[in-house]
């Protein structure tokens, strides 16, 4: 039985004051839930997310790492410093990383092996565009994507993973997949990965649907049968309608 992950990606917003004052107004309400809350923030407010989530179930996540340990690499995070603030879940492979800074399939499997090693839990994105859906790509695209990021890794070492399904064409836009298009896609992602690691691993990994969840919609996605949570982005941001979206 999988416990459903709600994770809120706030993105490239909310400074310091405002994602404290968003965690402590999440606080009290997420502890009567069952459901996984994790906070993915920027990486300039993770300390003192921590420190508002102190005493409670919401975990903290991250929305990117670097697959060294250390080294010239200017701008880049390790996974050592985000767990030095705490950190236990991270986003790897977002559409946004793959489109705006050029991350493939290959840095993609790399961040997810460190991941792993480094006792992170891995939110893997996959996903398709409007073209590769309009061309009827989607299953060969989140296929492919699933097995290079998760290339070399071994059984005993995925059980940690999440994925994320989050079709390119919905995000951001308004746009959802409809929810039973979203759980077949889903469905599929878990045939691909118990084609690779057996059934049982698979059962045990988490696929969440991303793409313009909101309240309104949480409930139809969240009740289909393989949609095991949701990768939130803009309705993450507004404590009311991120609770909603968590007592679905
Ligand atoms: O990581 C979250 C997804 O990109 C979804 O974003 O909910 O704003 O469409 P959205």
């Amino acid at each position: 039985m999988r416990i459903p992950i709600i994770a809120g990606n706030w993105k490239m917003h909310n400074t310091i004051d405002e994602a404290v004052a968003l965690a402590k107004a999440l606080k009290d309400e997420v502890a009567k839930t069952d459901v996984k809350v994790v906070l993915c923030c920027p990486f300039t407010v993770l300390g003192e997310v921590k420190k508002a989530i102190e005493g409670s179930n919401i975990a903290l996540g991250a929305q990117n790492m670097h697959w060294e340990d250390a080294g010239a690499y200017t701008g880049e995070i390790s996974a050592d410093m985000l767990k030095d603030h705490g950190v236990d879940y991270v986003i790897i492979g977002h559409s946004e990383r793959r489109q705006y800074f050029n991350e493939t399939d290959e840095t993609v499997n790399k961040k997810v092996k460190k991941a792993l090693a480094k006792d992170l839990i891995p939110i893997l994105c996959v996903g398709e565009t409007l073209e590769e859906r309009e061309s009827e790509k989607t299953y060969e695209i989140v296929k492919s994507q699933t097995l290079k990021a998760l290339e070399n890794i071994e059984k005993g070492e995925v059980e940690k993973l999440v994925v994320a399904y989050e079709p390119i064409w919905a995000i951001g836009t308004g746009k959802t997949a409809s929810p039973e298009d979203a759980n077949a896609v889903i469905a599929y992602i878990r045939e691909v990965l118990k084609e690779k690691y057996g059934e049982e691993t698979s059962e045990i990994i988490p696929i969440q649907y991303g793409g313009s969840v909101k309240a309104a919609n949480a409930t139809e996605i969240m009740n289909q049968e393989d949609i095991d949570g949701a990768l939130v982005g803009g309705a993450s941001l507004k404590a009311e309608e991120f609770l909603a979206i968590v007592n679905f």
